[in-house]
């Protein structure tokens, strides 16, 4: 058989073979983590105790009934082979139920859910199939870093609106969509919102749809954040605002409320074209999930909405700790009421000299406490950190301390705070990684 030479290649002598990635992975955007995880890696690998507040990545597993369920459906030869790549009905109809049930939301099990991979999955799959080359996605700012790298990978620009302010946010879609040419296809939202802890009422979810419905761009809602509420809020859904359904879908995970992050299980639900968009793409990249978890998801849904609210009231308390903690130190966070996250601005008197990756650099390596850079999330992030949620009031306590050590060192004119773990409650380390979650 005669072979020939692959274009990108160089014919066989001495030279390295070439390597060359699709021009679309150019388009991503700089990973603004990488050191952060590097120094936290090689951190670790030393021995050191480094407190965790990087990423969002449950610290308790799921409800025992959960793992039992898995257990039990792993043993069940029946459960092994390809499944449905939009997920078996069972798993699909539970989730309309908890629609009903939470929203008052009535969803066709049959055409209005789909399972997805995680949500992220869900989400990235969902870019892909409506966005293309010219086409723009208006996005939050600061953004949850996939959001832009969706529609980057599906070839799509975006424009960012911030979020802080809801009114201002709608004032500048509208703006946008009056403006651009050609009109934004897509409008991208994220309540409670990541990293900033935004959140919104119905009646915000109403003016969305106004807008969608005027201009004509489809939304995606990405309520990932929806089972970690506090102080008695309830997220609202995108799907309970009158017409909804016509414009757009709404992605729900159980990584957070359920501490199934591992499991991947995410579900889109909603407009039952762009669901078709969707279920036609994964159809080309997954055979659907391992069948066993999707009886566990079940299970989960139907029999532990109670531990879903004991999460959410454990992630209060530490929420307090953490903001009162930060108090003590002269920070003014403001403290969340759903989400897994402080969004702490950082006093200005730290960063003369220093921009924010550079301050969070420096807590992780002279005070051994990793968090996310608020740049990580786009210039709208200078000047915050993002402090996650998943360690215990104890260690959460010991990290406010070795920050103040760490700050207090550098004003009194001392190079480098030792990090010693001198609460004597404070729990072994977690091995969890930092990253953009
Ligand atoms: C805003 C937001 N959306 C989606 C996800 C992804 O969740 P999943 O685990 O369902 O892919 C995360 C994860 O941190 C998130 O913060």
């Amino acid at each position: 058989m005669r072979m020939t030479t692959p274009s990108n290649s160089k014919p066989a002598g001495n030279e390295p073979f070439k390597i060359t990635p699709a021009e679309r992975m150019s388009r991503l955007p700089t990973y603004l983590f990488a050191r952060i995880n590097s120094v936290l890696y090689q951190k670790r690998r030393a021995g050191e105790d480094v407190i965790d507040l990087g990423m969002g990545n449950p610290s308790e597993p799921p409800h025992e009934l959960v793992i039992e369920k898995l257990v039990e459906a792993a043993r069940n030869p029946l459960n092994h082979g390809y499944s449905q790549s939009i997920g078996i009905l069972n798993l699909r109809r539970e989730v309309a139920g908890k629609y009903l049930r939470k929203h008052g939301v009535r969803l066709d099990p049959e055409k209005e859910v789909v399972v997805c991979l995680g949500s992220k999955e869900g989400f990235s799959h969902m870019c892909l199939a409506l966005m293309g080359p010219g086409d723009t996605a208006l996005v939050p700012a600061p953004y949850f870093p996939a959001h832009v790298f969706a529609v980057a990978l599906a070839s799509g620009n975006c424009i960012t609106l911030e979020v802080a302010d809801s009114d201002k946010f709608l004032a500048n879609i509208e703006y946008s969509c009056k403006h651009l040419h050609p009109r934004p296809k897509l409008l991208i939202i994220n309540y409670p919102h990541n990293p900033s802890g935004v959140t919104v009422d119905p009646q915000f979810f109403v003016e969305v749809v106004k807008l969608a419905k005027k201009y004509g761009f489809m939304v995606i809602s990405d309520s990932a954040y929806a089972d970690v509420a506090f102080d008695g809020y309830q997220p609202p859904s995108f799907l309970a605002a009158p017409g909804a359904i016509d414009v757009g879908v709404e992605f729900t995970t159980m990584s957070k409320g359920y501490n199934m992050a591992g499991w991947r299980v995410g579900f889109a639900c909603g407009n039952q074209e762009m669901l078709k968009a969707l279920a036609t793409i994964k159809a080309y990249y997954d055979y659907g999930m391992f069948q066993a978890i999707q009886i566990a998801a079940i299970m989960a849904l139907r029999n532990t909405e109670a531990a879903v609210e004991s999460q959410a009231k454990l992630y209060q308390r530490r929420r307090d700790v953490l903001c009162e903690g930060l108090r003590r130190i002269g920070w003014d966070p403001t403290p969340p009421r759903a989400g897994m996250f402080v969004w702490a601005k950082i006093p200005e008197k730290y960063l003369t000299n220093m921009d924010t990756l550079q301050f969070a650099m420096k807590l992780l390596e002279e005070g051994g406490v990793a968090a996310s850079p608020g740049t990580g999330f786009g210039p709208a992030g200078e000047g915050y950190l993002r402090l996650a949620l998943v360690e215990n009031e104890n260690r959460l306590r010991q990290a406010v301390r070795q920050i103040g050590r760490c700050l207090d060192a550098d004003t009194k004119g001392s190079t480098a705070t030792k990090n010693v773990v001198d609460d004597g409650n404070a729990v072994a380390d977690s091995g969890k990684s930092t990253s953009a979650t």
